[in-house]
């Protein structure tokens, strides 16, 4: 039975949106008048369907064009991939322009420091409204530990990298902080800035914008919302994806003022849990002055048919237009194979020995300008995508309900071909720039097993000791590799543990004035080293056991001629623990002998917050903010 309206929906639902959105819904052209059900066939509830209707008129504010065109996007797609349709016919690939680096190389240094100098015009925008289900976490991933030798949160860090390059402009600037969150992730998120005083970041540098309730859930090739098998008047709804934060950040209006008020030229979008994110920024924004891009994607070296995507520059037959974009894996084999260039599908180039198609790691630098640009054409929606899993060859029942979704990384599909000529990549080692926290450790022990990155909270740790110990490595200082460990069966090389600051070091580049005779500094396997302070410079080192060096603002502490040696930092392997984030790492650090470093003579501490020389022209006024925290949502 097809259930139909109340006759008297009019005095039932007394809100004339509401009820001409529910109507619309229920018409034949949309199908959804199994909403009505319960009303129609068990309790007629007045309040429950209001309640329905409310939560309708959220869902179709929430989506760009309402939920009428999320159902015709939704039948449509649905339709493509029951018919098996290629969203990539038609297109030829080749390879896209970008440049890949070395670390250690004159191009690296070069870049970096071109890149160094855009810095203090970047505005940060972190995506942080995931579900993170795969890693099964209680809280939000932004407030996990990065690593468990100082503790810092990702957000925290993250604040840390931003203030580290206010600090070293002259003058000093205020550089914006957007994250998006979403119905999960808001509250948890402004708890943690609330309690943690916003990490030292000023509260009206920080921009919070929220992804919608989600998008209705699915049941069939029809388009049907799901409903909630506990309540039969609400709509189960899933997230619409990190490709949201396009239309966000033009609906608020933020890249607007950043550019227009505040002098910013660059945007760097990144994920919620890579503390490794930032030690390349400098090199992409190098990279994206030297080329022009409006967009320019992070990559890493792939190997042939490796289950990441990849960039490619893909041309349409008939149109000619062109688009370099993100290529998911299992699409690209046979888009290379269709083609005579590269019949062989995706192969190794026998210089580099990896894939010509570098792996899009998702961490993407606007050139804002360009970018608002397209925005004020596009409105920042992204195309949507489906991605059923059926239950059978017909194709017709779904395993669960589905959605529709947008990336973050398709914004190359909405560009002129103008615009288009101006996207490329930016190509380092993962070692250095990319290890997320997303799996719970059985998964990591399967993909580990199977040659994958594990993508636990003990690799994410275990990866940002290892990238100081290669840049350390790779400017000169004799730095020994700790043999491979296991945590509940994690492979990991636990150290080194070596914690340097972002406003120590910040970049590569910055080795070469912290650490100017890099071989004096020796560190063995067994070694801690903890670094914080500008005002820090390592001449003489010979480092066998724990040492903490700590300058604050203004501070300068000199390491020369200096030999530690003593009990260190220990991790211990730990198989179960009541604290979930010991849990998910399988240890814990036994702190049994430290040295500890600080400034000598406090008097001539400057303390950089009486500095009130402020530039007119800086991207944003700073301003004493110490009265509290209370965000707006936008
Ligand atoms: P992930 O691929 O890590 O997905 O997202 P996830 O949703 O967080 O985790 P799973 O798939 O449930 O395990 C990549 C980045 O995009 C953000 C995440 O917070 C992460 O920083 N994201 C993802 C959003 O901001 N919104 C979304 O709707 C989805």
């Amino acid at each position: 039975m097809i259930s139909s309206l109340p006759s008297n929906l009019k005095e039932i639902v007394t809100d004339d949106t509401q009820r001409a959105l529910l109507e619309d819904l229920c018409s034949e052209e949309l199908g959804q008048s199994h909403l009505l059900d319960a009303y129609c066939q068990g309790d007629a509830d007045d309040d429950k369907l209001r309640g329905l209707c409310s939560q309708l008129l959220k869902l179709n504010g929430g989506y760009p064009g309402g939920l009428r065109s999320y159902i015709e996007k939704a039948k449509k797609l649905l339709q493509d991939s029951q018919d098996s349709v290629n969203p990539l016919d038609g297109w030829s690939p080749s390879i896209p322009q970008g440049e890949s680096f070395e670390l250690g190389t004159v191009k690296y240094d070069d870049t970096e420091k071109m890149g160094m100098e855009l810095l203090n015009r970047v505005g940060f925008v972190l995506v942080a409204g995931g579900l993170g289900e795969r890693l099964g976490y209680n809280g939000a991933k932004i407030g996990l530990p990065t690593e468990s030798t100082t503790g810092t949160l990702y957000l925290e860090y993250y604040a840390s990298y931003i203030m580290a390059v206010e600090n070293r402009a002259t003058p000093r600037v205020r550089l914006p902080l957007a994250i998006m969150v979403s119905n999960d992730t808001k509250e948890p998120t402004l708890q943690l800035l609330k309690e943690n005083k916003c990490f030292g970041l000023q509260r009206r540098q920080i921009y919070i914008v929220q992804q919608g309730d989600g998008v209705p859930a699915l049941i069939d090739n029809e388009a049907h919302f799901a409903i909630d098998p506990k309540d039969p008047y609400k709509i189960i709804t899933k997230p619409h994806g990190h490709g949201d934060i396009h239309s966000l950040l033009y609906k608020n209006k933020v890249t607007k003022e950043w550019q227009d008020k505040l002098g910013i030229k660059y945007m760097v979008l990144f994920q919620d849990t890579n503390g490794l994110a930032f030690h390349t920024l400098p090199l992409l924004l190098g990279v994206s002055q030297q080329h022009g891009f409006i967009m320019n994607s992070l990559c890493v070296p792939r190997k042939a048919k490796q289950a990441i995507g990849g960039i490619a520059k893909l041309q349409n037959a008939s149109t000619g237009k062109e688009r370099t974009v993100n290529v998911e894996y299992n699409q690209l084999e046979p888009l290379l194979r269709s083609t005579e260039e590269f019949k062989e599908g995706d192969v190794n180039n026998e210089t580099t020995g990896y894939s010509p198609f570098p792996g899009n790691i998702n961490q993407l630098v606007f050139q804002l300008d360009g970018y608002n640009k397209v925005l004020e054409r596009t409105k920042g929606v992204m195309p949507d995508f489906v991605n059923p899993k059926y239950k059978d060859a017909t194709k017709t029942v779904f395993k669960k309900p589905t959605r529709l979704e947008c990336m973050m990384q398709e914004f190359p599909t909405v560009l002129s071909s103008d615009e288009s000529k101006h996207v490329g990549f930016t190509q380092a080692e993962s070692s250095i720039c990319f290890s997320p926290v997303k799996n719970a450790v059985v998964d990591g022990v399967a993909l580990q097993a199977k040659g994958t990155p594990a993508g636990t909270a003990a690799t994410g740790e275990s990866d940002q000791y290892t990238a100081q110990r290669i840049f350390l490595r790779s400017h000169g200082c004799q730095v020994t590799e700790a043999d491979p460990t296991s945590y509940s069966g994690i492979e990991v090389v636990p150290g080194p543990a070596i914690v340097l600051d972002p406003d120590f070091v910040c970049c590569p580049g910055d080795l070469k004035t912290k650490f100017p005779c890099p071989e004096k500094v020796m560190i063995t396997s067994r070694s801690t080293l903890v670094v914080k302070g500008s005002g820090v410079v390592i001449e003489s080192l010979n480092l066998d056991g724990c040492l903490v060096v700590d300058a604050g603002p203004g501070e300068q502490i000199t390491i020369r001629d200096k030999v530690v040696k003593n009990d260190g930092w220990i991790q211990v392997p730990v198989s179960d623990s009541d604290t979930e984030v010991i849990r998910m790492r399988g240890f814990i650090i036994d702190r049994k002998e430290t040295e500890h470093v600080e400034a000598q003579n406090k008097s001539g501490q400057n303390d950089i917050d009486d500095d009130t020389s402020i530039d007119e022209n800086a991207p944003y006024e700073v301003e004493d903010d110490s009265s509290g925290v209370n965000f707006g949502v936008k």
